[in-house]
């Protein structure tokens, strides 16, 4: 399968990815993920995507399509893949269309997380992750079994630099002015699946699950 996750900051798509990409056994490709690998590095282009990314904008598109244009002509995504917060503007989804035209390998479905604002600040500012090995806690909604130690590894959780209360406005001022245009673009294309991401994590999953159930008997039909 080849999907495609949209939905604001906080909205639940890292949380469910990871679990999809689990569950199906293909790779999950986070742009927030790679860009804050980039940045740990320490690199010059490490450190311009900082800036950008610290004041809740977008970095450069051509940074993020030659990464993707990688990621996705690699081996690694021949099974089938799960993007999450890539294309994130329309020049960078008609971007991914050409070259998933050039590999043959079009998007099977574009799942949107939706859900009202006024959850997602709350998600932001206590989300805390583990540097180590990626896992995601929230201080109230998912919090780890001893205050800010990794349960799966042992590392020390961080908080990102960009989940500050200050910065959720100007994050999801950028999602609604050049993210949400994606919606009406995937529609267009007949791809796209509304997920109400309010509730509890696991019945989100279930939700997903049922939509993809639903397009594999279309499919085999
Ligand atoms: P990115 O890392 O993609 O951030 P984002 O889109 O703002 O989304 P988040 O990761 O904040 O939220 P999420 O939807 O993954 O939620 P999560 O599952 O973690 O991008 C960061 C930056 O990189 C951008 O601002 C930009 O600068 C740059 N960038 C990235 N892609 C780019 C691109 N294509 N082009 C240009 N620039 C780009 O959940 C959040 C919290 O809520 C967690 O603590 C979780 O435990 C909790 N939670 C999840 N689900 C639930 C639930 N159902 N109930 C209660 N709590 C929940
Ligand atoms: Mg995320």
């Amino acid at each position: 399968m080849r999907i495609l996750f949209l939905g604001p900051p906080g909205s639940g798509k890292g949380t469910q990815c990871k679990k999809l990409a689990d569950k199906l056994k293909i790779v999950h490709l986070s742009s927030g993920d790679l860009l804050r690998a980039v940045v740990a590095a320490g690199t010059p282009a490490g450190l311009a995507a900082k800036q950008f990314m610290d004041a809740g904008n977008l970095v450069p598109d051509d940074v993020l399509i030659a990464m993707f244009g990688e990621k996705l002509s690699s081996p690694e995504s021949a099974p089938g893949f799960i993007l999450d917060g890539f294309p994130r503007n329309l020049k960078q989804a008609e971007s991914l269309d050409a070259l998933l035209a050039e590999l043959k390998t079009p998007l099977d479905v574009v799942f949107n997380l939706q859900i009202a604002d006024d959850l997602l600040s709350e998600r932001i500012t206590g989300r805390r992750s583990c540097p180590k090995c990626g896992a995601v806690y929230h201080v109230n909604f998912h919090p780890p079994k001893q205050d800010n130690i990794c349960d799966a590894c042992g590392g020390t959780l961080t908080q990102r630099s960009d989940d500050k209360a200050e910065l959720v406005k100007a994050r999801l001022d950028t999602y609604r002015k050049q993210t949400a245009p994606l919606i009406e673009y995937y529609d267009g294309q007949r791809k796209l699946q509304t997920i109400a991401a309010n509730g509890e994590p696991d019945d989100i999953f279930e939700k997903i699950l049922a939509e993809l159930k639903v397009l594999e008997n279309s499919h085999s039909k």
